[in-house]
């Protein structure tokens, strides 16, 4: 049981972006959402988001997944956890600070930190790690006993301090209780004029409270997103998490570094991932399946045993042992059935389609709903928009669809009917009829316009 307090107030400037920095999305998730979520799996049961700068576009994307305080001006790090006071003073366990920018943090790491801070008695834990190069960072000074004396920010260190490897990640544990205390008496009293978080380590050591640092291990874990360049290194980082996750969960990626998949994405076992594949949204995806080269699936259900090469799929639902591809354009709102067949250049769009049906290729299906074990002939087209308004077609169970059929919705067709080959269906085709709606042919004996004839 701990509260977690999350700056994200800040601005965001090198980003260059309309959008506030925490809002940007690391493998579909906004890192603020990142930092949330890694804070609910440690075990907080209060999280507090401190937002600021377009807190209007912040505050959806953070929803009900944390409790939000306002920032109004930016005045420090120290000001922006002053927000929080009221959470602070009543929290029942330790109060942890993180950044709203640092999305690889990881639950283990925050539970870790905790646990070492309250064996160690601590008043407060600093989150630290070795840099090679310490820019920029706020650096850790250490007292002959181990303990932490205080942390000076780059801009008020000494050269001899600069010297100091071990960095500030900017993340801590603190007693509540005295971290209330300390935020009453900080000044902004330093070069940037502003109320250093950092500050309230020095006032409490002064008082006699014992103050330490946690060392991690895994320095990713603590990057901090600034620009668009981080952005990207980030999501490579966060990316092999996952796809990881995946492979130890008995998913086979073949080349997961051509692999992209959401954080919500899931899979089942024995399921194969080949190259250039996005898995993004909410998708989730069966066992047995093969996803072949070339596919991107967005907020789809892909049920078990399914194959799916070089296609689209969107906002639908396929069904089990149904086959996809190669070169299909699953558009949303479908619904495909088991062992159906949606085959190459079928682009299909707010369709259902039952069980055993076949779709091998270069076909059109719109707003239809199409029964069981029906076969689409070549080239079949729902001409189901006529310039203004959007009409439905119905097509029964074992209906035969011949070769470049042409459906005028709105049209319904029985149940084992039969369309000729070149069909323009404008009429309703009651069941087991055969429909043909074409002109006759005409054969002309002894023609003379055939320039190729000699
Ligand atoms: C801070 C630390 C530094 C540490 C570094 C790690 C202080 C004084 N310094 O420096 O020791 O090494 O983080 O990255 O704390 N924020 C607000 N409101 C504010 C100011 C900041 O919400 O008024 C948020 C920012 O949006 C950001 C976080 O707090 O998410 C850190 O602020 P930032 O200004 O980047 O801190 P640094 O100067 O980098
Ligand atoms: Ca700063």
């Amino acid at each position: 049981m701990f509260t977690s307090i999350i700056l994200a107030a800040g601005m965001g400037t090198r980003m260059k972006s309309d959008m506030p920095k925490v809002v940007h999305k690391v493998c579909g998730k906004e890192l603020v959402k990142w930092v949330i979520d890694a804070s609910r799996e440690a075990g907080a049961d209060t999280v507090v988001a401190v937002i600021g700068h377009k807190a209007e576009a912040v505050r959806p994307v953070i929803g009900e997944s944390a409790e939000t305080v306002i920032q109004a001006e930016q005045l420090g790090t120290g000001h922006a956890v002053m927000q929080a006071a009221e959470y602070i003073k009543s929290a029942p366990g330790s109060v942890v600070v993180l950044n709203g920018d640092t999305p690889l943090i990881k639950a283990e790491t925050i539970k870790k930190a905790i646990e070492y801070h309250e064996a160690q008695g601590n008043s407060a834990t600093v989150i630290t790690a070795e840099f090679e190069d310490a820019t920029g960072y706020g650096r850790i000074v250490r007292g002959e006993d181990g303990s932490v004396l205080r942390i000076v920010e780059q801009k008020d260190a000494s050269e001899e301090e600069k010297k100091i490897r071990e960095i500030n990640s900017g993340m801590y544990v603190f007693n509540g209780t005295e971290l209330a205390w300390a935020l009453d008496k900080l000044t902004p009293n330093n070069a940037q004029g502003e109320y250093y978080l950092t500050d309230t380590l020095a006032i409490l050591r002064g008082d006699g409270k014992k103050i330490g640092g946690y060392t991690i291990e895994d320095n990713d874990e603590i990057r901090g997103i600034n620009n668009r360049v981080q952005l990207s290194e980030a999501e490579t980082i966060m990316q092999s998490r996952i796809n990881e996750g995946h492979m130890l969960n008995g998913v086979t990626i073949v080349n997961p570094s051509s692999v992209f998949i959401g954080a919500e994405v899931e899979i089942g076992r024995d399921t194969v991932i080949a190259s250039n594949v996005t898995l993004t949204g909410s998708t989730k995806i069966g066992s047995g399946c093969s996803v072949e080269m070339g596919c991107r699936i967005e907020d789809s259900v892909i049920e078990d045993n399914v194959s799916v090469l070089n296609s689209v799929i969107l906002k639908s639902h396929i069904g089990e042992g149904t086959n996809v591809g190669p070169f299909a354009y699953v558009r949303p709102g479908c619904r495909v059935g088991k062992h159906v067949k949606v085959g190459d250049f079928v682009e299909i769009k707010n369709v259902t389609i039952d069980d055993g049906t076949k779709i091998s290729h270069l076909t059109y299906l719109g707003d239809t709903d199409i029964g069981k074990n029906v076969n689409f002939g070549c080239g079949t087209v729902t001409c189901n928009y006529d310039g203004k308004d959007k009409f439905r077609s119905e097509i029964g169970d074992n209906v035969f669809v011949g070769c470049n059929t042409n459906l005028v919705s709105p049209v319904k067709v029985g149940d084992g009917a039969y369309i000729a080959a070149g069909s323009t269906i404008t009429d309703d085709i009651p069941e087991k009829n055969l429909a043909i709606a074409r002109a006759r042919q005409v054969n002309k004996d002894n023609w003379k316009g055939n320039k190729y004839t000699k």
